[in-house]
């Protein structure tokens, strides 16, 4: 497993998303809801937005996409609602030593 540090765990407060840069994966996005953390591919599956700036629905765990309101479910990727139909990845993100991490098995790179 690798691990990709993103910043530090007092700047990632509830409400607020972090985005770190992987060579192999690409941006991801961590987001803070209600003090879980929640990471996934900061790329909308429909027109390659960035979720990051979208809006955070912290009551639905969700993420609505900035360009065409796509609403995605942080803890599966999964979209529930038009355009978009594909889902995002997710991985696990957790904080360590007071460092918030994004954890990538071998599956995801
Ligand atoms: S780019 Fe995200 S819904 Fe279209």
């Amino acid at each position: 497993m690798r691990t990709i540090d993103v910043c530090g765990e007092g700047e990632l407060p509830p409400g607020e998303v972090a985005v770190v840069e992987d060579d192999f994966v690409g941006r991801i996005a961590v987001f803070n809801v209600s003090g879980e953390l929640h990471a996934i591919e900061d790329r909308c599956s429909h027109q390659r937005a960035w979720l990051s700036e979208g809006y955070l629905e912290e009551e639905d765990c969700a993420v609505e996409c900035p360009l065409h309101a796509s609403s995605f479910d942080l803890r599966t990727g999964r979209p529930s609602t038009p355009p978009a139909i594909a889902p995002v990845r997710v991985f696990r993100a957790a904080v360590h030593d007071g460092v918030v991490r994004v954890e990538l098995d071998e599956a995801t790179g």
